[in-house]
């Protein structure tokens, strides 16, 4: 759910840096639901959460029943990352570079990963950018590990055939502020 509070952080953070936040409000809890909706965890395994925002997918994937101490959620913004924390006590919150999971992840998560789910504003990056992120992704992605995206056009946001990745959108939210597709991303074979 959108709270007051919420969107108040996600402006003040999108007036200091509107291409990085890269939306014009927070996502709507159905794309929320939709994103969390693709998850399947085994045990040992964990989920990432990548450009967290004020948290609406996170709140999503814990409804969706992840525990807890199997969350990761990456956020580039310290303003934001601060308002997570207060938002999710016992969620690891990790502020930083999504192109840096390897770093920012504990090393025993490494590979054990079951999805990263990103809000980033990944389609417009540059190619460098995005294939940073990227890779960094599939780097703690155990093997058949899925990329989770949403973009607002009707076509693929990571349509580079360098990155190796094949997509298949998943649905489409139309109520979201502006409509929304769901995307999952795995390695090619
Ligand atoms: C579209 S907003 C997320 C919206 C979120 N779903 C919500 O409802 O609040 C994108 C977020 O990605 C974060 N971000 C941008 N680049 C990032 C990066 N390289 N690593 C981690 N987070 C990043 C921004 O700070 C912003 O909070």
């Amino acid at each position: 759910m959108r709270s007051a509070h919420g969107i108040f952080v996600f402006l003040r953070s999108m007036m200091d840096n509107p291409t990085r936040i890269g939306a014009v409000l927070p996502s709507s809890s159905a794309l929320a639901r939709m994103m969390a909706k693709q998850i399947r965890l085994s045990p040992g395994e964990a989920i990432v959460e990548i450009g967290a925002g004020t948290g609406v997918v996170t709140a999503a994937l814990l409804e969706a029943g992840v525990p807890r101490d199997a969350l990761y959620v990456v956020e580039l913004d310290p303003r934001l990352a601060d308002y997570l924390r207060k938002r999710f006590p016992g969620v690891e919150i990790l502020q930083g570079d999504a192109a840096t999971l390897t770093d920012l992840l504990p090393a025993h998560r490494i590979g054990r990963i079951a999805s990263v789910v990103s809000s980033l504003p990944i389609r417009p990056m540059p190619k460098s950018v995005q294939k940073s992120i990227v890779e960094a992704a599939f780097a703690v992605l155990k093997p058949k590990g899925s990329f989770i995206q949403y973009t607002y056009p009707p076509f693929s946001p990571l349509r580079d055939p360098s990155l190796n990745i094949e997509g298949t959108r998943l649905g489409r939210i139309w109520f979201n502020v502006p409509p929304a597709a769901v995307w999952r991303f795995q390695k090619k074979a």
